[in-house]
């Protein structure tokens, strides 16, 4: 977790990294903190809290030079706390480091370090990374974070400065994203690109074990072995604007306004020219023949990325007639899982970094499987060290909560089953002409949920004076239902619960009580009596339900329920893409019924980078 920043140039540093900073507090917002280069030497000034808290103590206490390196952070070792911030330094103060990662050896290193007299002031581990540094500098700070990072064990990104070298920012990772900016007489680094897109369009990815030493004039790409390399430019042709809230209140409002242009983005160039079959050659390298040898497929991932692979799941089973199982990043590589040449594993990501679903990913490939990714962010790691990638073009997600990643996603998926099927043989080519007809409908509605937004809110708000309710659904309806209920949790913190809806009188049932919301999607028409007898049974003990049911049946799922949501009508397969809208405005609202921070909730970050 947390994002790191730095400049060296002939501008106020501080400005750079206060603004970069400000684009990466997505990924932690416990604390922030700068370093300088002053006339008087190497300066620190950070805070705990938020990014104003360090912008209001930079104003009592200035700061001016044209190289720094910037951190925020979200907590993993030491509370959030002024001295746990980042930077950190060493006892001599000539030395100071920003850190994302986690070093899991840290208590080894700081015992090593105490018995040669380094003294800590806090309990995180960058701090032992600033002395390991310091310890092992002999006159060249580049061969000292080399040997440093040697005895590192985990994960970093790393900005060094010393006060010994004071025209040198040196920049190194394993296993958390960094990127070089390329400038004229000023380069930069940045946790991910829109730190530092303000000032330069062209970067530099580092892969793991490398490292950049970057000057005013230019700068070294090297292996941390030692070894020169060279790289290509990439350069980024996205704009900041798309990464900034376009007249809504909050990022999460503007990023559900964004689906259906994000549909249609991620379906472009994936439809073939007919309209009626889908392409994905150039995504996926598999030829036909290797397609139909796949003999199982993982699904893997976190959160609301693992909610949309339950949906894949039912997509690739039933279009392609392939086994899949499903499962949570951290729990898979533990559970000793039967991966073979022939399984597939599909990770999926929206930021392309969390490391629970890199590590999976990396197991997946120790073990021969082709891993596809499915991930919003181009050249992130995932996407790098998958064989296999899917972009969905959902654009930049700057909101906490996960929206319209979540529901390119779905598009992703459905085409990737679309595509699989046709190469396995195991669909009608009319079949899929009907399911490609109607995912082109999706994003018209989708735009004409939302336009009904309003209706939400009032729900939200009778909904955000509970301290407790249920999602039910069942089949695709219940996938969804898990997604819509991590989505309240997260941001409006009311507890919340989903329930396969036939699974409830096998003990949940006992929790409802008078006027408790159950939420009920009632989408699948196969299950729709099922499922109706199942709010019965929540009726019956009192429960408050609230129903969302599809175009047409509103007025029959109306005579079971208390209020009845509709949604546009569209093939079963498809309804979760159309579903999840709803339960996503329901959250938003509820959120700020509550008075909460929507696109920041507490003790969450956007990109989870430690295990
Ligand atoms: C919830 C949310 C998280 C992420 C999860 C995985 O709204 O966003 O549950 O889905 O942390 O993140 P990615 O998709 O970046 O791997």
């Amino acid at each position: 977790m947390c994002g790191i920043v730095g400049y060296i140039g002939n501008r106020d540093s501080k400005q750079v990294l206060i603004e970069g900073l400000k684009k990466l507090e997505y990924r932690g917002y416990d604390s922030a903190g700068i370093a300088v280069f002053t006339d008087n030497g190497l300066e620190i000034r950070k805070s705990k809290g938020r990014l104003a808290n360090l912008e209001d103590k930079l104003k009592s206490e200035p700061i001016q030079g044209s190289v720094g390196i910037g951190h925020t952070r979200w907590a993993t070792h030491g509370k959030p706390s002024d001295v746990n911030s980042h930077p950190h330094t060493d006892n001599s103060s000539k030395f100071s480091v920003v850190h994302n990662g986690i070093v899991e050896n840290y208590l080894d290193l700081k015992e090593e370090l105490g018995a040669k007299g380094h003294t800590f002031v806090s309990e995180t581990d960058t701090e032992v990374i600033s002395h390991l540094i310091a310890d092992e500098y002999e006159g060249d700070i580049v061969s000292a974070v080399q040997r440093a990072v040697k005895r590192m064990r985990g994960a970093y990104a790393l900005g060094v400065l010393t006060e010994y070298e004071p025209s040198k920012l040196v920049a190194v990772r394993f296993a958390s994203p960094l990127v070089i900016g390329i400038g004229e007489n000023e380069n930069f680094i940045g946790s991910d690109i829109p730190a530092i897109l303000e000032y330069t369009r062209n970067v530099y990815i580092l892969n793991d074990g490398e490292m950049a030493v970057l000057t005013r004039a230019g700068v070294e790409l090297m292996t941390t072995e030692g070894d020169i390399i060279s790289k290509e430019i990439f350069h980024v042709d996205w704009d900041l604007v798309t990464a900034e809230k376009a007249g809504f209140d909050h990022f999460m409002l503007k990023e559900i306004h964004e689906q259906p242009k994000a549909y249609r983005d991620t379906m472009m160039g994936r439809i073939g020219a007919d309209g009626k079959s889908v392409t994905l050659s150039k995504e996926i390298g598999m030829t036909t023949e290797q397609i139909r040898g796949i003999s199982r497929v993982h699904i893997v991932a976190c959160g609301t990325a693992f909610h949309a692979g339950l949906v894949g799941k039912t997509v690739i089973e039933s279009l392609a007639r392939i086994p899949v199982e499903t499962d949570v990043a951290s729990e898979y590589r533990y559970r000793s899982p039967i991966i073979t040449p022939d399984t597939l594993v599909i990770v999926v990501s929206q930021s392309g970094e969390t490391a629970d679903t890199l590590a999976a990913l990396r197991e997946a490939k120790r073990n021969g499987a082709r891993v596809l990714a499915i991930t919003n962010v181009v050249g992130s790691s995932v996407a790098r060290d998958a064989d296999d990638v899917i972009t969905t073009w959902a654009g930049p997600e700057i909101a906490v909560a996960s929206t319209k990643a979540y529901s390119s996603q779905l598009i992703a998926f459905y085409l990737l089953g679309l595509y699989l099927a046709q190469e396995r043989g195991t669909i009608e080519q009319a079949q899929v002409a009907e399911i490609v007809e109607a995912m082109h409908r999706l994003p018209d509605q989708v735009e004409s949920i939302l336009e009904q937004a309003e209706l939400y809110k009032g729900v939200a708000e009778a909904v955000s004076k509970h301290d407790n309710l249920f999602f039910i659904g069942r089949g695709l309806d219940f996938a969804v239902a898990q997604e819509g209920s991590l989505k309240l949790k997260e941001i409006s913190y009311i507890h919340s619960e989903a329930y396969a809806a036939g699974e409830l009188k096998h003990g949940t049932l006992a929790l409802i009580e008078d006027g408790i919301p159950v939420i009920a999607l009632v989408t699948q028409e196969d299950l729709y009596e099922k499922t109706l007898s199942n709010i019965k049974e929540v009726k019956a003990r009192g429960a408050h339900v609230l129903g969302i049911a599809n175009a047409g049946y509103e007025d029959e799922v109306a005579k079971s329920v208390d209020e009845t949501f509709s949604i546009p009508r569209t093939l079963p397969l498809l309804t979760p893409a159309l579903s999840v809208v709803p339960l996503q405005l329901l959250s938003y609202h509820a959120s700020l019924a509550r008075g909460n921070d929507v696109d920041k909730p507490r003790n969450l970050a956007k990109s989870v980078t430690v295990e």
